[in-house]
C-alpha cells in the first residue's frame, strides 16, 4: 500500500502525541511540519525526521504530495488552517475544540462539504480502549435507553496560563478547554440526541492563583501569570429534545479538596462509571451487580488513544472506513459550548 503522507501544523506539547502515533503506523510518511517558533518546529523535524519544514502554514499547504494534516496549533487558529487546508484538497484532523465560535465552526462544516474533503475532530477520549469496550455493552443495548450523564473534571489549581488563560486565542477557560472532552465522550456514547436547552454558569472568583506556593501544576511553555482572561469555573445542565440530560462541572481552579474526574451515565438496564475507571452497574436475578471489566487499561490510556484517533484518521483518508469524529460532531459541540458561556452571560436558559 502506498504511504500516506502527512504534514503537521503546530509543534507544540500534543502534537508529540501525533507525531509518535504517526510514526508508529505503517501507512503513513511524515513530510512536513510548521510552526511559528522556528526553533521548535526545527526540534521536532530533527527528532522525527521530517525533511520539510516551515514557519507559514500556507507555504506548507502548497506543498503537492502532502495528502492529510494534524492541526495542533492554539485554537483560535483552527478555523482558519483548516478551511485553506480543504480548500487546498488536504483532508484534516484538528485538534479539539473544533474552533471558538458558531460562525467558525459553520463555515468549517461548508468548507468539508465544497471540497469533498474530511475533517475529523480530535475528540481523542472516544478513542481510549476502554470506551471501545463499553460501547460494545451499550450497542449490544446492555445499558437500555441512556437519560442521565453526569461529568465532573475538577482541578483545585491547574490554570496552565499562556495561551490557555488568554480568551482571544483560546475562546475560554476549563469549559472550552477540559469541558470539550466531557461533554463530547458523554454525548457521544448517549447517542449523540438533539439539544433542546441548555443553562450554564461560569465563575471568574479565583483567578490563576499565581500566588499559591509549594503546589506543582502544569504550566504552558510561555506562562505569565499577568495573563488570565478565561473563567475558572463553569457548570452547566444540558437538556436533549428525548428527555435526556446531562450535568457538568469543570474547573481550572477550585477550592477543593483534590483534584477529581468522575464521567457516568446512567441508563434504564444499567450504568457506566468511565472515570476514573470503566466499571459498570446493573441488576441480574434481582440483584445489583458490579461489573469490573477485567481489561489492561480500566482507566484512559493517553498515548494509546492517540494511536487509535491518529489510525482511525489514517483509515479515513484512506477510504477504508468513515470517522466516527465527523465536523458535524464538532459544530454541535461548538454550538453547546457557546450556548453555555451565553447562557452564563446573560443569567438565562438558552433555547436550540
Ligand atoms: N486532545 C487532547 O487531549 C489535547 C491536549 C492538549 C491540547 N490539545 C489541543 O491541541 C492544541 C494545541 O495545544 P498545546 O497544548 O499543544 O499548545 P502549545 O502551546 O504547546 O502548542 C501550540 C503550538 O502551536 C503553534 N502555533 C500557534 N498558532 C500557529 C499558527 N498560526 N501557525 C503555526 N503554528 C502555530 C505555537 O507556536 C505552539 O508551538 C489546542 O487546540 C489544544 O486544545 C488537545
Amino acid at each position: 500500500m502506498s504511504e500516506l503522507k502527512i504534514g503537521l501544523i503546530g509543534t507544540g506539547s500534543i502534537s508529540e502525541s501525533h507525531l509518535q502515533a504517526y510514526q508508529a503506523n505503517p501507512k503513513v510518511q511524515l513530510v512536513a511540519v510548521c510552526d511559528l517558533n522556528e526553533d521548535r518546529v526545527r526540534n521536532t523535524a530533527a527528532k522525527y525526521n521530517i525533511p520539510h519544514v516551515y514557519t507559514d502554514y500556507h507555504e506548507l499547504l502548497a506543498h503537492p504530495e502532502l495528502q492529510a494534516i494534524s492541526i495542533c496549533t492554539w485554537n483560535n487558529s483552527h478555523a482558519e488552517i483548516s478551511i485553506a487546508a480543504l480548500r487546498a484538497g488536504k483532508n484534516v484532523l484538528c485538534e479539539k475544540p473544533l474552533c471558538k465560535t458558531v460562525d467558525e465552526a459553520l463555515q468549517m462544516e461548508q468548507a468539508v462539504r465544497e471540497t469533498g474533503k474530511l475533517l475529523q475532530v480530535g475528540y481523542v477520549r472516544r478513542h481510549a480502549s476502554n470506551i471501545a469496550v463499553l460501547k460494545k455493552f451499550i450497542d449490544a443495548g446492555d445499558l437500555g435507553d441512556i437519560y442521565y450523564a453526569k461529568a465532573s473534571l475538577i482541578r483545585r489549581l491547574g490554570n496552565p496560563g499562556g495561551w490557555f488563560a488568554d480568551h482571544e486565542r483560546s475562546g475560554g477557560g476549563p469549559l472550552i478547554d477540559i469541558g470539550v472532552h466531557a461533554i463530547d465522550l458523554c454525548w457521544y456514547l448517549m447517542g449523540k440526541p438533539k439539544v433542546k436547552s441548555v443553562s450554564g454558569n461560569t465563575y471568574n472568583k479565583l483567578g490563576n492563583r499565581s500566588n499559591i506556593q509549594n503546589y506543582e501544576f502544569y504550566q504552558a511553555a510561555d506562562y505569565d501569570a499577568s495573563l488570565n482572561t478565561v473563567e475558572d469555573m463553569a457548570n452547566a445542565l444540558i437538556r436533549f429534545e428525548n428527555g435526556a440530560s446531562l450535568m457538568v462541572d469543570v474547573s481550572f481552579s477550585l477550592h477543593a479538596k483534590e483534584n477529581s474526574a468522575q464521567i457516568n451515565i446512567y441508563g434504564d438496564k444499567g450504568g457506566a462509571e468511565i472515570e476514573p475507571v470503566l466499571s459498570i452497574v446493573t441488576e441480574r436475578h434481582d440483584t445489583i451487580i458490579n461489573i469490573d471489566p477485567q481489561i489492561s487499561t480500566p482507566g484512559f490510556d493517553f498515548q494509546g488513544a492517540f494511536n487509535r484517533e491518529i489510525n482511525h484518521f489514517v483509515d479515513s483518508c484512506l477510504g477504508l472506513i468513515d470517522t466516527n469524529s465527523p465536523v458535524e460532531d464538532g459544530v454541535e459541540m461548538i454550538k453547546i459550548l457557546n450556548a453555555i458561556y451565553q447562557s452564563a452571560a446573560e443569567g438565562r436558559e438558552i433555547h436550540f
